[in-house]
């Protein structure tokens, strides 16, 4: 009987959820209960889950943003590989990921040296800040001049970062009024195809992410006005509208920007009083000297509107550190401060120092200059493979470690396609959906794979027929 009442509540919220039955009161409940739906549940897994938990609803106790949010997709590629590999090892295919997003050589050995070094100091292993150290900032705003020229103030204008991920998810957070009603929601504008995690960020923080749709025609760099007039004539209320988050060179297309097209959106969002978030985790990662990518506060005025994030993960190999820091507008750092403040205790005083010391050294920059020459000597085997294998059509980026592909008209989907490639040949790609609905009929590759490993994607493709026709 308990089991039963259980399963009740849980249809009752499952049809309330699915909005499709007006479910307003407990009688209308009653009058709508569907014996059948109710019997299926009673003999599924739910009942099971149930039972395993003692009749706890436990799902039911967590709040509403969080049941909507997705499993990050590089989760769940995981998974389903590390489900696999026994069989794909056994048929001599075993995975070759071409999925991650992260550089797979060894950082610099000057920040593990620094690191090791650091151990040793008095009073390394006490708290820090939030904020970060002085002389971690101080080597950021270092950073910020000698790369791009421009001026920070490391006592009012940074803010240290576990990773640039945790930033954005908690900058997004102090943004947003959470609200479950629809209309209501506020709105942050995120470029689709984009990195998965933005509107998940943006869902969980009780806002809607309207996405900007990147295309090849327009360079990847859209009119915002248009956008923005599409934005109302979608029914959107513009006063809705928080921040608009670019994100150059771009994960997952490597697209880039010019200056004169940020300055264009830093016009627009002044114009509509707009926060401006760059996401400039792959800044480094270019390979045309001419074309470096550049800041935000490289356009004139910015600061008085923009936040700009950045991240030690991909330059110097260091995903695992999750070191980055947050500069830009300083009310906006100081209200983001206020919650990080009550949040965590900042980072590892001697991942601090070692970070602080690699960030402008000679070596740092050798080491974003090596990394480069051989993201590019890689780009260019894939495009090479890929074009033997009938692949025309497709963007070689100026940035990043990424390509983005069409796949095969054969196929009906991206999921489908990188199943297939998995399923048969042991290579793991993204599925372009992850990336938002822009990014459906192509899948990401990522190109940071030693040698070896790109003759043997290819070997394999040809072997098992993976041509674009
Ligand atoms: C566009 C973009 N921004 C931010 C991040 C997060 O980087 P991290 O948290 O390691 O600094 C990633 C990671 O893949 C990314 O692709």
């Amino acid at each position: 009987m308990y089991y039963i009442t259980c399963t009740l509540i849980v249809q009752y919220k499952f049809l309330k959820s699915l909005q499709i039955f007006k479910v307003a009161s407990f009688k209308d409940f009653y009058n709508s209960i569907s014996w059948d739906i109710l019997l299926t549940l009673v003999y599924s897994n739910w009942y099971n889950t149930l039972a395993e938990n003692g009749g706890i609803l436990m799902q039911e106790l967590f709040n509403d943003y969080i049941q909507d949010m997705e499993t990050y997709i590089m989760f769940r590629i995981k998974e389903t590989v590390a489900k696999l590999t026994p069989e794909l090892t056994a048929k001599n295919r075993a995975p070759i990921s071409l999925s991650m997003g992260a550089p797979t050589q060894a950082p610099p050995q000057g920040v593990i040296k620094a690191l090791q070094k650091a151990l040793e100091e008095k009073g390394i292993h006490t708290y820090s800040t939030s904020k970060g150290e002085k002389y971690f900032r101080e080597a950021c705003a270092e950073r910020m001049k000698k790369r791009f020229g421009v001026d920070i103030n490391p006592d009012t204008e940074i803010y240290s970062l576990i990773g640039s991920k945790e930033g954005l998810a908690n900058f997004i957070r102090i943004l947003i009024n959470p609200t479950t009603n629809k209309k209501e929601k506020e709105i942050i504008m995120v470029p689709d195809p984009g990195y998965a995690s933005y509107k998940e960020m943006v869902k969980v923080s009780g806002g809607k992410a309207y996405s900007i749709p990147l295309r090849a025609e327009d360079n990847y760099m859209p009119d915002m006005e248009k956008v923005f007039e599409k934005l109302i004539a979608n029914g959107n209320n513009p006063k809705k509208v928080k921040a608009l988050l670019i994100n150059y060179p771009n994960n997952p297309l490597g697209a880039t920007a010019t200056l004169e097209y940020l300055k264009s959106v830093v016009e627009f969002c002044k114009k509509h009083h707009i926060l401006l978030i760059s996401d400039a985790a792959y800044t480094d990662m270019y390979f045309k000297p001419e074309l470096k990518p550049a800041s935000i506060f490289q356009v004139d005025e910015a600061k008085d509107i923009a936040v700009e994030f950045f991240s030690f993960s991909k330059p110097y190999a260091m995903t695992g550190w999750r070191l980055g820091w947050i500069c830009g507008n300083a009310e906006a750092v100081k209200m983001f401060g206020k919650l990080k403040s009550s949040l965590d205790s900042g980072l590892f005083k001697a991942l601090q120092k070692a970070g602080a010391e690699i960030l402008n050294s000679e070596e740092g920059d050798k080491y974003i200059e090596q990394s480069n020459l051989m993201f590019r000597k890689n780009q260019t085997l894939f495009v090479k493979g890929l074009k033997e294998l009938g692949w025309k059509n497709f963007n070689v980026p100026d940035a990043t470690f990424y390509l983005w592909i069409p796949i095969p008209p054969r196929y009906k989907s991206a999921v489908e396609f990188s199943d297939d490639l998995l399923k048969t040949s042991g290579i793991v790609v993204v599925p372009g959906d992850g990336f938002g609905e822009y990014g459906k009929g192509f899948v990401r590759i990522s190109i940071v794979c030693p040698e070896e490993q790109i003759n043997e994607v290819f070997k394999r493709m040809k072997e098992d027929g993976f041509t674009f026709e």
